[in-house]
């Protein structure tokens, strides 16, 4: 590289430039052989870090829908009674609370319990300014306005600053003293292979000392996605813990996703609005003597002693095709098949439910379901083993609380602590007579369902679901290895 940097005493020479010319293509290699050569005082490095803003997730979605501010100025400016309440129902809870903020900031108040700003014309302008520095941002890295940086930079999740360094180097007064004719190539061991040990020659080679101070490219290679790579460590849990998986289909019907697990024909749950019906298949034929049993259980409880839910139950309704809502219908099918043995099954799988999709729901997510069934199992072994759970993926502080499902009885609701709050993660509890005598069952059934996109919130430490699914490859890259 001196050799070479002497041609031109009055040349800068780039990174690029350095790499063809040496026939390197590794650039660590050239700014490590810059940097030893600059030790020597024999070149001159010349280091200008530029630093360069992007747009992040929720900017780009402020590029495409409006900044928050300013779609909610438009509405005050063409609202009658722009008050508190009124924006509480136009806006998602997740935007009006901040949204107030925002406003506030930028001088629109609350004024006898109305949105006003003494300014309007200022207003627009602020936001004006900052919708036109979005929109600037893929292609603006000069002049960048620094208040819109550290206002940006203040939003989570708006923008993103990514600093690089361009060097070039020129041979110094000494450096050009040197006479290159002197100046040999020698080769320095930087990475000891297998290879390099049994050939021998490393024994009158040179080693090269390392400087983990150096910039270095990061090695990007293929991964797993990190939801099925946190997927792949809850199976592994457990596996380890004695359990079997359970894979079923998606596809249902609602007499085994409802009726099976009493929940009553008329429960709210069950609504179009809840539940995605299926057009094809819209019925899948059930045997008669398995509805029977449940239309009797559900009437008046059949044999169990229980007195039922009362009224109709109609097998029509039985019939139905849905996707599930639930993994439970499979746990239970299982069971329905294999009464008397005892097992630990588990199971990590899609479910769907009509949910309007924000920063918590989405209609498409994951259960972690399982069930214990045997003799003498009861509810101090369904809470060991869900704080086991937990404890193994990392929460230690687990808690339970009483909580209601029609087919459990005691029913549980599962919290873990995280950052010093408590977080609902699932539901609990031990199937009710009433679910499990008609299946001719009579051990004692633990069973759970976990959500696993809000588990995956916790271990990734998003606040938003919709992160997992975007497959926005900057952030995938980042993700730890779980
Ligand atoms: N199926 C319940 C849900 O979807 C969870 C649950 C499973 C509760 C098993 C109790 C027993 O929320």
């Amino acid at each position: 590289m001196l050799k070479l940097i002497q041609t031109d005493s009055s040349k800068e020479w780039s990174l690029e430039e350095i790499l063809v010319a040496c026939e390197w293509n590794d650039q660590a290699v050239a700014v490590g052989a810059g940097l030893g050569l600059s030790n020597a005082g024999l070149v001159e490095i010349n280091e200008t870090v530029e630093t360069n803003i992007k747009l992040s997730t929720q900017g780009a979605n402020a590029l495409e829908g409006g900044l928050l501010e300013s779609r909610l100025w438009s509405w005050i400016s063409s609202t009658n009674n722009a008050d508190m309440a009124s924006l509480q129902q136009s806006f998602e809870r997740h935007e009006a609370g901040p949204g107030v903020g925002l406003l506030k900031r930028i001088g629109v108040q609350l004024r006898d319990g109305k949105f006003v700003s003494d300014n309007d014309a200022q207003v627009e302008t602020i936001i004006s300014q900052r919708s036109n520095f979005l929109s600037s941002l893929p292609d603006l890295v000069e002049n960048l306005d620094a208040e819109m940086i550290d206002h940006f930079k203040g939003r989570k999740g708006f923008i993103e600053s990514q600093e690089s360094t361009t060097r070039s180097w020129k041979v110094t007064n000494l450096g050009l003293s040197i006479d290159s004719k002197s100046l040999i190539e020698k080769e320095m061991i930087s990475e000891i292979t297998p290879e390099l040990l049994q050939s021998d020659n490393w024994r009158d080679a040179e080693f090269r000392p390392f400087d983990v101070t150096l910039e270095s490219a990061t090695p990007r290679t293929g991964r797993s996605h990190p939801m099925q790579a946190l997927i792949e460590r809850i199976r592994n849990i457990f596996l380890e813990m004695g359990f079997s998986e359970l894979v079923e289909d998606y596809v249902q019907t609602a007499g085994w996703n409802m009726d099976a697990l009493f929940i009553p024909q008329d429960h709210p749950a069950r609504e179009m609005q809840d539940t995605f019906y299926l057009d094809n298949p819209s019925n899948m034929e059930l045997p008669e003597d398995v509805m029977q049993l449940w239309s009797d259980i559900h009437k008046h409880g059949g044999e169990t002693g229980s007195v039922g839910w009362g009224g109709d139950f109609s097998k029509e309704t039985s019939q139905k095709g849905l996707l599930r809502t639930h993994t439970t219908v499979n746990t239970i099918q299982y069971l329905a098949d294999n009464p008397t043995e005892p097992c630990r099954m588990f199971t990590v799988d899609r479910v769907f439910r009509k949910e309007a999709i924000d920063r918590t729901h989405l209609p498409e997510f994951h259960q972690i379901e399982g069930i214990i069934m045997e003799e003498g199992a009861n509810l101090q072994m369904l809470v060991t083993t869900l704080k086991t759970f937990y404890q193994k993926m990392g929460y230690p502080e687990v808690r339970v609380r009483p909580a209601y499902f029609p087919y459990t009885e005691p029913s549980l609701e599962i919290e873990v602590k995280w950052r010093g709050k408590w977080l609902e993660l699932g539901g609990a509890g031990i199937f009710r007579p009433e679910v499990t005598e008609p299946l001719g069952i009579s051990s004692p059934v633990l069973a759970w369902g976990m959500g696993l996109e809000r588990l995956a919130m916790l271990v990734l430490g998003l606040d938003d679901i919709r992160q997992l699914y975007i497959s926005d490859l900057e952030w995938l890259r980042n993700q730890p290895i779980i």
